[in-house]
């Protein structure tokens, strides 16, 4: 059975746990690494969802937050990173779970949407499966360098918001 928990309120030493089992399981190609993060990436994680078998950790993902102003609207987003899974137990609805958890915590915490980027024409069935869909344009967002980066990898879906 896959249990899921939610960490809130990060300790150093969670986090740290997160990229160690991050950095060990995402692969190479993946671009979320811990330098990378720290550089590029536009929302710090607020919240951990672990997901564990028999006690041990086999995915993961972190959730942040930012609110934007479109067409004079303040919208809450809610954002999702280092979605991970154990290599031994891929395909075993893991990652499923722990975006399951994911959303039921933005609903909590009241996010109008979620944002995430992938690689959308491998992985657009798994974040599917939550409701994201292919946001279909490029988005922009300001980087922890205050600089204007542009992303094509976008997948949205609603979790308040109707
Ligand atoms: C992507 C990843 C998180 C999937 O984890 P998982 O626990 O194996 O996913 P699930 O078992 O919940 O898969 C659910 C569905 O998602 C889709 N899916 C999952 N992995 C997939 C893959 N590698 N290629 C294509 N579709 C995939 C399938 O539709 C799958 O259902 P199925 O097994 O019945 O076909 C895992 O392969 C991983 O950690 N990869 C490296 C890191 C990474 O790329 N993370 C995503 C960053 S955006």
């Amino acid at each position: 059975m896959i249990n899921t928990k939610v960490i809130n309120n990060l300790s150093k030493k969670e986090y740290e746990l997160f990229r160690e089992f991050a950095d060990k399981h995402e692969g190479e190609n993946n671009h979320d690494t811990a330098e990378e993060v720290k550089l590029n990436f536009f929302s710090k994680a607020k919240k951990i969802v672990f997901a564990k078998i028999d006690g041990e950790l086999v995915g993961a993902a972190n959730i942040g937050y930012r609110t934007i102003n479109f067409d004079g609207e303040n919208i809450y987003i809610g954002t999702i990173g280092g979605v991970v899974t154990h290599t031994d137990y891929r395909r075993m609805g893991v990652a499923t779970k722990v975006m399951e958890r994911v959303i039921e915590e933005m609903k909590e915490d009241k996010a109008d949407v979620s944002l995430l980027c992938t690689d959308i024409p491998k992985l657009k069935g798994l974040y599917g499966i939550v409701g994201f869909v292919p946001l279909g344009k490029k988005y922009f967002f300001v980087d922890k360098n205050g600089e204007i980066r542009e992303e094509k990898c976008g997948m949205m879906a609603t979790v308040c918001s109707k």
